[in-house]
């Protein structure tokens, strides 16, 4: 039987820290679907087209994960996958308590569906992407950070 996972988040834009993940998620997983949520109430920099389009542009060269956009509650799209866990990543304590409610709620609109936790290489530990729109937003260098396509989307977004 074939494991699957899915990966879900904002990804506004994508970061190092979360292909880190997706690279350790497939060590675990025979294939991990990338669930980019449109989340609107977020009011995210990035079209969800344009945030697709970034993480298609620096996976396309796996083969055995799928990038799509969804919206709803995310236990309904895992089920309709046939997925087995949902992936989060842990960087530090502070995202514990949210990541936990998150876990937990999920867990209790669906027993079967386990959430796994991943640390990313600590090199990674302090990203978000909030930090990275932050510090590109004043023309800081956030070319450590980012595949190469994100500073240049970033560039084009803040006109820097
Ligand atoms: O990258 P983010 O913004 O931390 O990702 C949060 C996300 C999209 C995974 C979360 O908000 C989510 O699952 N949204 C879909 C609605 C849902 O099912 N919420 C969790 C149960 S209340």
């Amino acid at each position: 039987m074939k494991h699957v996972a899915v990966y879900p988040g904002t990804f506004d834009p994508v970061t190092n820290g979360h292909l880190d993940l997706v690279e350790r998620s497939l060590t675990i997983f025979d294939e991990v679907i990338i669930a980019v949520a449109e989340n609107p109430k977020k009011a995210p920099l990035f079209s969800l087209q344009d945030r697709l389009s970034l993480f298609r542009a620096v996976t396309s060269h796996y083969n055995n994960i799928v990038i799509e956009g969804f919206d709803g509650l995310l236990v309904d799209y895992v089920r309709k996958k046939n997925a087995v866990a949902i992936i989060r990543g842990l960087r530090a304590v502070s995202d514990f308590e949210y990541e936990m409610q998150m876990a937990l709620m999920n867990r209790r609109l669906d027993n079967k569906i386990e959430t796994v936790f991943l640390m990313p290489n600590e090199e990674y530990s302090f990203i978000t992407s909030t930090i990275v729109k932050e510090a590109a937003s004043y023309g800081g260098d956030v070319s450590s950070l980012v595949p190469g396509v994100v500073v240049k989307k970033l560039r084009e977004k803040f006109g820097r």
